[in-house]
């Protein structure tokens, strides 16, 4: 068995993602955003990696409904019609749209694991389907590796601490530490430091410091509630979309 963790994109150029069930995880809060849509009714999220090219792309989609969003310095983009907000993706807004999105890291992290054969968006607010796919792909010997998004480039302790929580629950009960790498066996020691409250880890983060000081307060509180958007995206074909069911 082999599970790693990298706590930021930047971490893959020493890992494969080819042939692997990949996580990734932007709590604060791309990811957390995404699942919000999606379980509001989008009909799919296109990640953009800059914000020239989610406008292009926004051009050239063709016939379906699209809506730009996303956000630099945690604030929309100008033009945009919407930021990267969970609260934010209303049922009114979104549904049966689909939503280009670009923002600092989150989007950047799943276009950087498009080479992977499964790439799925794990947070807070979906962890059960989350966790439970990760425990099945694990059980299933597939080769996992959770890619957190990070805050501005670096290190970003929510993301860490989630995915820490993730490789705990794809273990089940199992002791042996064996497979793990580094991150894998730093991201757990995070879940004994902070225990198995989801909260502390996102506020004491400078990401979700950044978002209070930003007057997103309300979002970290959306962000750490557990299994509030019970949906597991998959990104495929450039796209992130719901998977039709999850297993028990
Ligand atoms: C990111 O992608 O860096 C974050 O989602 C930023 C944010 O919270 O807006």
């Amino acid at each position: 068995m082999k599970l790693d963790v990298v706590f930021t994109p930047a971490g893959l150029a020493v890992v494969e993602v080819h042939g692997k069930a990949v996580f990734v995880i932007d709590v604060l809060r791309a990811g957390t955003t995404m699942c919000a849509a999606l379980s509001a009714g989008a009909r799919a999220i296109v990640p953009a990696a800059s914000v020239e090219e989610a406008i292009r792309l926004g051009q050239t989609l063709g016939p379906e409904e699209t809506l730009l969003a996303g956000e630099r310095n945690r604030l929309m983009v100008p033009g945009f019609a919407l930021g990267n907000s969970p609260a934010e993706m209303t049922e009114a807004q979104v549904q049966g749209k689909t939503i280009i999105m670009t923002t600092t890291n989150g989007t950047g992290a799943l276009l950087a694991v498009s080479g992977a054969s499964q790439v799925f968006v794990a947070s807070i607010v979906n962890f059960s389907l989350a966790a439970a796919r990760a425990r099945a792909a694990f059980l299933d010997g597939a080769e996992l590796l959770v890619v957190c998004a990070g805050h501005e480039k670096a290190f970003a302790l929510d993301d860490a601490y989630v995915a820490g929580r993730l490789v705990e629950a794809a273990m089940g009960g199992r002791r042996h530490r064996k497979g793990l790498n580094d991150g894998a066996l730093a991201a757990l020691d995070l879940v004994r430091r902070y225990g198995h409250g989801w909260k502390r880890p996102l506020t004491i983060s400078q990401g979700g410091r950044d978002l209070v000081a930003a007057g997103f307060e309300n979002d970290i509180a959306i962000a750490a509630t557990e299994d509030v958007y019970p949906v597991l995206p998959v990104f495929a074909d450039r796209r992130v979309v719901l998977t039709p069911t999850a297993p028990a």
